[in-house]
């Protein structure tokens, strides 16, 4: 059996790793890893292949930044010839990004099936481009593994036939579960001064929370409000979406009160999220790694795609004024910390994957519908 796994930004990789080392364990089938190029930063994307163990990209794609139609296409064309050479059983893609959406479409019309890892989820918000990339994939795939519940309840509403779903577990957190010692043991809070379980840490970088000029003004604020009521330090790694934004309005004397750092290599950043006390993010995955690390999370956006981080984890959603975000911050940080896990979040869910592929065989063994 022949895969082509497509990544392209920093949440992919992660989420890619684990599959390919499942699959390089069974020996039955040829894989090859394709970089679009979405992220080209070291601190996006080359420090991640180290971390994490991946190959380097048989193939980069080169295609960086643009909007959102000129990412997409460019992605597609350079796809793919690719694809029409390799000819793979499958395409496996991951996760939302403009990527992934690009993959499914190109893969599909060239009558290859298509993979989907996480699979089915839906945050209702279509002023999101995830939101766009996610539904469009699931449309277009094979094979929809999920990570919780939700998303196959989301998929059987779209009509997706039931036999093409599979709930597997979260491999982000087979990711995390693999690493988390190896970042515990590099002292990174340590290394800084930060008392463990004695600062917060934060990201974010959604176009909803910094795009627009007065809505990262008050959030920037806020968090130095933060700072100042609970006497904590913020720790900030920015996203270069968040930086442009702050350089191009000129606040950056928002940022005096925090601790601003540039985006983190993988364990590093694991560790920092391990020993914090509190977590405010815009992030998808953080809202799951926290889950399962205990740690609270306060999620600054309306809704989430990833209901079981509320109900079985530690997340909590904020959409309020920004300025009331220090009450929220105080409340969390005294709540009890769940040890409960979503279900088959447990360090396996690629070993599933891998099984139910080769379980599902290659071209030969059954056409597409
Ligand atoms: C993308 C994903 C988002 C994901 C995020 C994680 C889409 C639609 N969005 O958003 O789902 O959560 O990645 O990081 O695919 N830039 C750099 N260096 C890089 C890459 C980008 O400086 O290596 C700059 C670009 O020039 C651009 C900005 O960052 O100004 C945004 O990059 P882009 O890939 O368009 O989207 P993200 O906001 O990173």
């Amino acid at each position: 059996m022949k895969i082509v796994h497509i990544v392209g930004a920093r949440p992919n990789f992660m989420k890619i790793a684990p599959v390919i080392h499942a699959f390089e364990r069974t020996g039955e089938v040829e894989q090859v890893l394709v970089h679009t190029g979405q992220h080209y930063d070291e601190e996006l994307s080359n420090y991640f292949f180290d971390d994490l163990g991946l190959p380097r990209p048989d193939v980069n794609l080169g295609v960086g930044s643009g909007s959102h139609g000129v990412q997409t296409g460019r992605v597609m064309i350079a796809l793919e010839p690719v694809l029409e050479r390799e000819r793979p059983d499958w395409v496996f893609t991951v996760g939302d990004v403009n990527s992934t959406v690009a993959a499914a479409l190109v893969a599909a019309k060239l009558g290859i099936r298509v993979a989907h890892v996480e699979a089915g989820l839906r945050s209702g918000d279509w002023t999101m481009p995830e939101e766009i990339n996610r539904v469009v994939t699931d449309r277009l795939s094979d094979a929809l593994f999920t990570t919780e519940s939700s998303a196959d309840e989301n998929l059987a509403r779209e009509g997706v036939p039931a036999e093409r779903v599979h709930f597997v577990g979260n491999v982000m957190i087979d990711t995390l579960e693999r690493h988390r010692a190896a970042a515990a043991a590099l002292g990174v809070a340590e290394g800084m001064g930060l008392p463990p379980k004695g600062y917060l840490l934060v990201t974010l970088h959604r176009p909803s929370n910094v795009d627009e000029p007065e809505r990262l003004a008050a959030m920037l604020a806020a968090l130095g409000e933060v700072v100042m009521g609970t006497e904590l330090p913020v720790v900030i790694p920015l996203h270069p979406r968040t930086s442009a934004r702050v350089r191009e309005l000129g606040i950056e004397s928002l940022l005096g009160p925090l601790v601003v750092l540039p985006p983190l290599r993988y364990l590093d950043f694991l560790g920092l999220m391990q020993d914090a006390a509190g977590v405010i993010t815009d992030s998808g995955g953080i809202q799951e790694e926290t889950t399962v690390l205990g740690v609270p999370c306060i999620t600054v956006r309306p809704n989430t795609e990833r209901p079981v981080t509320l109900t079985h984890g530690t997340n909590q959603l904020y959409d309020g004024d920004p300025h009331g975000l220090l009450d929220v911050v105080r409340e969390a940080l005294l709540s009890e910390r769940s040890e409960v896990r979503p279900p088959l979040w447990d360090g396996h869910a690629a070993e599933r994957i891998a099984r139910i592929t080769l379980d599902l065989g290659g071209k030969g063994d059954s056409a597409p519908e």
